[in-house]
């Protein structure tokens, strides 16, 4: 049976979280997935493409022709507009996020970015770091809630660096709470104590709003999974894990059709190595959460194989491979263009509910990897070696020639 790449089959097509839906038969309240615009006729949308530093320029352009392809398969129109952003727009501009690129973010339909960062900026001053242009765009699009799941393909378990009988057949989803935390939290900063020492210091702050919402996503999420939801914190040590224990449990009840487990981050990081099959969909903080998808994305076989999502509650999702931009690879052609075409398949489906073109690219992938095509990152001998460009040209390939199941 062919894998799914992702399961979060909701029918909407904007997402949109609207706390005001009332769907339960026990009254509970309900945050709703909903749907906000019709895929049926036809459209025509703006996509901004952020290719950033490193490989990915690379990553992608490739991304950029896969859409192009589905999107004259299924019928609809694409406009995109390039915008600089991380070390390329410090280059280019000063500034790692320009005004310009920001509001070009928000006036389209959806964001595909590919990595940013690189040796160059390294020792900048932290305003004028490329991270800081991604944070502040997260920041800018209010783009709370980011997906990543971690599947791992039976094409590819051998890639994996775990035994085969514990990487086969996972299939999880971290939610990642991503414009709040230790990332945002105030006060912060650098100083130099009484003792003459120098310090550095952050926050992690949790509101109980920003946790409700993440929280709802999540169990959203794990209703159109298996029904699992596991929430990872660190509440035997930390404030802002008790606080945010508390208030999934309160959102839980919400959700009686959700299995709530929590688990220690500590643990979790264990758990994921040792039988990661466990986990359906987890909840956690931004910076758990960065450390886990990384941690998962590894179960995979290769970080250049997983996508992400980044939702508000209204306007342009954000869309991301999850690795970074890979400055020892830039330019060499070696790079893996799966994750960012995965995350094109994302844009589709959540960005703009073109459910049956994410099915397209999602299908293209796969046919591409039973063909036998792999990036340096997940090859293994006996298979075809190739370059991203080569790969990108397979995918076109898989896409004209392979004719998805329908929705
Ligand atoms: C990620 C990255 C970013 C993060 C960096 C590049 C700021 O690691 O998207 O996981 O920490 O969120
Ligand atoms: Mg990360």
């Amino acid at each position: 049976m062919a894998a799914t790449l992702h399961h979060l089959h909701c029918k909407p097509y904007k997402f949109q979280l609207s706390k005001s839906i009332s769907s339960s038969t026990r009254g509970r309240k309900c945050t709703e997935i909903r749907c906000l615009a019709s895929a049926s006729s036809f459209k025509s949308y703006t996509i901004t493409l952020l290719p950033g530093d490193g490989i990915g320029p690379e990553v992608v352009s490739i991304a950029k022709n896969a859409l192009l392809r589905v999107s004259s398969l299924e019928g609809f129109e694409l406009e995109f507009k390039e915008m600089p952003i991380g070390g390329a727009a410090l280059d280019l501009t000063g500034v790692p996020l320009p005004e310009e690129t920001l509001s070009a973010a928000k006036e389209s339909d959806a964001v595909l970015l590919g990595a940013i960062g690189g040796y160059k900026w390294d020792n900048n001053e932290k305003h004028l770091k490329p991270e800081t242009g991604l944070l502040q765009l997260r920041e800018g699009l209010k783009v709370f809630a980011n997906l990543r799941p971690a599947t791992v393909l039976p094409q590819l378990v051998d890639a994996s660096t775990l035994k085969k009988e514990v990487a086969e057949g996972v299939d999880l989803m971290v939610v990642r709470e991503l414009t709040g935390g230790i990332y945002f939290g105030k006060p912060r900063g650098l100083i130099t104590n009484e003792n003459g020492e120098e310090c550095g210091f952050n926050t992690e702050v949790y509101a109980a709003h920003e946790i409700d919402r993440i929280a709802r996503v999540a169990f959203e999420t794990a209703l159109k999974r298996r029904g699992k939801l596991c929430s990872v914190d660190k509440a035997n040590v930390l404030e802002a894990s008790m606080l945010w224990r508390r208030r999934v449990e309160k959102i839980a009840l919400e959700y009686p059709d959700v299995e709530l487990s929590h688990m220690y981050v500590d643990n979790a990081a264990m758990q994921l190595v040792r039988n990661p099959k466990q986990f359906d969909t987890i909840v956690t903080n931004n910076i758990f959460g960065d450390i886990l998808s990384d941690e998962a994305s590894m179960i995979t076989g290769s970080i250049g194989m997983l996508p992400s999502a980044s939702l508000g509650e209204s306007g342009p999702g954000l869309f991301e491979p999850i690795h970074g931009s890979a400055p020892d690879i830039a330019g060499q052609d070696k790079a893996n263009p799966l994750a960012t075409v995965l995350s094109a398949s994302m844009l589709l489906k959540y960005g703009l509910g073109q459910e049956k073109a994410a099915k397209r690219l999602d299908s293209a992938v796969l046919d591409t990897l039973n063909r036998g095509f792999r990036t340096g990152d997940i090859y293994s001998v006996g298979l075809k070696l190739v370059g991203c460009k080569e790969m990108g040209e397979e995918v076109l390939k898989s896409i004209d020639h392979k004719v998805p199941a329908s929705v």
